[in-house]
């Protein structure tokens, strides 16, 4: 396709620069940038001539030339941020439908650097006049407009992943759609008009699915598979972690298929939808909001359209703006908008419900980090909901600690001190002794594989004082260890730093909430490792003397001239002194 050349494929997304103008003649004694002494190369360029260049950008070609934003500048990135993006949908849905995730992801080669890439799910589906929109409309969705904790907001997700896969291979889009049992399933294959940033239907059909309801999205694109710790392998593997109530069948480029079994049949806890909180809204929304608002009157107005704002607050708040409660919102001018913002922020609003976020709770974070990692100590901690700019959020912490098949003691069930059965070890999610800890970060339920260091996880984790909970932590780094540390951000909004949702943005609210869920799990953690340390210097002790009492049976043989059943009988006694002595 002729688009696919408007990316420099060498420097993964970068636009190709612009071909050159011809260059002028250099006139003699000219300066080194061509122009000659005193001569502007932009002078006569008229109001006129710039504004025939002016022209409406639409969105599908600002992210075609910054498909960065969006999560595909490389084609490694590009693999992940497609499956990702229809597995996030295809959670959404479920949920949304309350239905229990069962979803199928495919990853087949095509050719060198071409995958294509299916994922299936058992969801609501999607109407016939819908898909269109949904697969070949940016910035189109059901998520944006609403308060609610979806995987999913900006709109712009799976529309992007089949541009991207249009943009490099000229493939279209294939769509397999039942909106339940007694529709039909239909198959659309399109395309995305980037100029007008409309859908292009190819071709319609009804076909035979056998599948009561649900969707299956096909994208060939331009990629590259690895495994490894940012790869679609360990995305899902997250994915399972965060979500124990999905099933999911995973085919690997390679044809080999893994089982992610459901290990609860209980779905997350159904969240409301909240109206935006007074204070988390900024002057420019509120003007449009006054704007738009059906509201006859600022009282009513803001009783309508936020939430925790009635008859009283209203009151109050007018006042202070010194405003009549009977003013028509529409004719609120731009100060006094400006003084309204102003006397919203000052006056005392409770903080929003919280029933519009749902954690995974300390139960299934334990419950997932156990079927999914192979650790010796586990735990877990859910923070009470908080705040930030209005907003609702939660942060959950949980730990896996220790490898097994490392160097470690245990305790017997007969209370011995015992080394620990080396494992097989082919887990990547507990690093080793001297690697710095993993750290898995996840927002509304979501893994994010990239931008580690520009997160406020990752910050908040180098915050935090490890050193107290027996890890060694170089300054200003994450902490040694076998271990890995799962961070959960729950919110109806959550502050990504940029559209391709991969780190979030630290706000002091939501980083001082992570401290405390750190410190909080950290301290668990510090129980049971200085509990192993005990374990390892009794340990060293107790063979120490239990190596030497064969050496004092023989000693005293000799100097009490003992026969070698008195020495046998003296050497059981010692041995039990030692037993009954053990502290653990
Ligand atoms: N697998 C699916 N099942 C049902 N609805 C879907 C599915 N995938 C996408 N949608 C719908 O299409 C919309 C657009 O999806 P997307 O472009 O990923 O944006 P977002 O998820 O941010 O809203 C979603 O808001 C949802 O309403
Ligand atoms: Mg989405």
């Amino acid at each position: 396709m002729a688009e696919a050349t408007l990316f420099d494929e060498e420097t993964g997304g970068a636009p190709s620069t612009p071909a050159r103008r011809p260059r002028r003649a250099k006139p003699a004694g000219a300066a080194e940038d061509g122009c000659a002494p005193g001569e502007n190369r932009r002078a006569g360029r008229t109001a006129e001539e710039m504004a025939s260049r002016q022209r409406e950008i639409s969105v599908a070609e600002f992210f075609t030339k910054n498909r960065h934003l969006l999560g595909f500048d490389s084609p490694l990135k590009a693999l992940l941020t497609a499956v990702k993006e229809a597995v996030d949908n295809s959670l959404d849905a479920c949920e949304e439908a309350a239905i229990l995730p069962e979803i199928l992801v495919e990853l087949s080669p095509v050719a060198e650097n071409r995958f294509r890439m299916l994922v299936e799910d058992n969801g609501p589906g999607i109407v016939p006049e819908q898909i269109g929109k949904v697969f070949g409309k940016l910035l189109y969705g059901s998520k944006f407009h609403k308060l609610s904790q979806t995987r999913g907001q900006q709109g712009i997700g799976i529309s992007a992943a089949g541009m991207y896969g249009q943009l490099t291979t000229g493939k279209p889009v294939r769509v397999v759609s039942r909106a339940g049992k007694r529709a039909k399933a239909y198959e659309y294959v399109l395309t995305l008009d980037t100029a007008r940033n409309k859908e292009e239907i190819h071709s319609k059909s009804e076909i035979e699915w056998h599948r009561p309801h649900g969707t299956r999205v096909e994208i060939e694109l331009e990629a590259r598979y690895q495994k490894g710790l940012r790869s679609v392998d360990m995305y899902l593997k997250q994915t399972a972690i965060a979500n124990p109530h999905l099933t999911l069948t995973y085919v690997d480029p390679g044809g080999e298929k893994v089982v992610y079994a459901r290990s609860t049949n209980e779905l997350p806890a159904e969240t409301v939808e909240i109206k935006p909180h007074p204070h988390g809204v900024e002057l420019g929304r509120l003007i449009a909001m006054l704007k738009e608002t059906p509201s006859r009157s600022l009282g009513g107005f803001l009783q309508e359209e936020f939430v925790r704002v009635g008859a009283k607050v209203a009151k109050d708040i007018c006042a202070r703006a010194k405003l009549s409660e009977k003013a028509y919102p529409t004719r609120i001018a731009r100060e006094e908008a400006a003084a309204l913002h102003t006397a919203i922020q000052e006056t005392k609003i409770s903080a929003p419900p919280t029933t519009c976020i749902s954690p995974i709770g300390e139960a299934l974070v334990l419950a997932g980090l156990k079927k999914e990692i192979e650790a010796d100590f586990y735990c877990a901690s859910t923070r009470p909901p908080a705040v930030y700019r209005g907003n609702p959020f939660q942060v959950e912490v949980g730990i896996a600690y220790g490898k097994p098949g490392g160097v470690g003691l245990e305790l017997t069930e007969e209370g011995r001190i015992q080394k620990r059965k080396a494992a097989q070890v082919t887990e990547e999610l507990v690093g080793n002794a001297d690697e710095p800890i993993r750290v898995l970060r996840f927002a509304n339920r979501v893994p994010l594989l990239h931008q580690q260091a520009a997160c406020a996880i990752t910050k908040a984790v180098i915050q935090t004082n490890w050193k107290s909970y027996g890890l060694t932590q170089p300054r200003g780094a994450l902490p040694i260890g076998p271990c890995a540390v799962l961070v959960h951000i729950a919110s109806v909004w959550v502050p990504f730093t940029s559209e391709s949702k991969e780190a979030i943005a630290g706000y002091e609210e939501i980083l001082r909430e992570l401290r405390l869920g750190l410190q909080e799990c950290g301290r668990k953690l510090g129980t049971y490792i200085r509990k192993g340390k005990r374990l390892q210097s009794e340990y060293t002790k107790r063979s120490y003397i239990e190596k030497y009492i064969p050496h004092i049976g023989l000693a005293l043989q000799e100097i009490l001239d003992l026969t070698d059943q008195e020495r046998d009988a003296t050497v059981s006694t010692l041995d039990d002194v030692l037993q009954k002595s053990r502290k653990f």
